[in-house]
């Protein structure tokens, strides 16, 4: 127990743009690490992973804060549902009624028993700078922005950057993924580093685009653990192991 693993939260500001696949490819590589995982499911309300992944589970997240507001937590194995021998999964409600109740003082217990339990926590989340993205922007060890190369997104991109700025969080780093849309290519690499005035650390290309995605979620199968498509996107692959690498590593984004 007490090993404290490391987090990463997975966001963006603006929805669609894969951070629920990236969140999955990310738990495959981690897999192919030998680094036992958990992801949890910080999009409370509409967030679906354990149903994804085609696993069956009672509890979610709601019974865990519950249990810990009433003194009836014993263990995280009772709450969190298994997809194999390296990933668990902490399910967000099933029904919305249940998020609306979960208390969000507890967000930071929730993380520190994940890192007590884990090598490394994988945490989805919306776009939406609420509450409880704040709370576990500031409680993370570090943060993958995810953004489109569109417009709206890097204009949106450049206020979370300054927000976060204020609050001196230092640890985010930057992804653009070109392969939910592969023929968005608005901006040149160049002009979106000027326009947010960041480094972009990780770029997925948008040659990752994967035409037959949902039958890998209608099997709920994870991309990055297919042998196939490791020898296909070899390039794409190494980019997520620099994202988990750099979990290790003692510098604090890249700033
Ligand atoms: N590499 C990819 N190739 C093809 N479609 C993708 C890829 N990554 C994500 N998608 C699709 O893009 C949509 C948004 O992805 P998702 O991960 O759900 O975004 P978010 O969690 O940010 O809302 C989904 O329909 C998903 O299947
Ligand atoms: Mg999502």
């Amino acid at each position: 127990m007490n090993k404290m693993g490391k987090s990463l939260v997975v966001s963006s500001v603006k929805g669609g743009v894969g951070k629920t696949v990236t969140v999955l490819n990310l738990a495959g590589i981690c897999e192919l690490l030998g680094k036992k995982t958990l992801i949890i499911d910080f999009d409370i309300y509409t967030g679906n992973i354990a149903l994804t992944l085609n696993t069956k589970f009672i509890s979610s997240m709601y019974n865990l804060t519950q249990d810990i507001a009433n003194n009836n937590y014993q263990k995280l194995e009772n709450y969190v549902v298994k997809y194999d021998n390296f990933i668990d999964i902490l399910p967000a409600p099933k029904d919305p009624r249940a998020s609306l109740k979960i208390n969000l003082a507890y967000i930071e217990t929730i993380v520190d028993l994940a890192r007590s339990n884990y090598d490394i926590v994988l945490i989805d989340t919306t776009h939406i700078l609420n509450e409880l993205n704040i709370r576990l922007f500031d409680k993370t060890d570090s943060l993958l922005l995810l953004m489109e190369n569109d417009p709206q997104d890097v204009r949106n991109m450049k206020a979370l950057l300054k927000v976060l700025n204020n609050s001196k969080n230092k640890k985010y780093q930057i992804m653009l993924n070109n392969s939910t849309n592969p023929y968005k290519n608005y901006f040149s690499a160049y002009d979106l580093e000027t326009i947010i005035d960041h480094k972009i650390k990780y770029r997925i290309s948008n040659h990752f685009f994967i035409k037959n995605i949902d039958d890998f979620i209608m099997n709920g199968e994870i991309v990055t653990l297919n042998k196939r498509m490791s020898n296909l996107f070899n390039k794409e692959f190494s980019q997520y192991t620099d994202v988990i690498a750099s979990l290790f590593s003692d510098k604090d984004g890249d700033k």
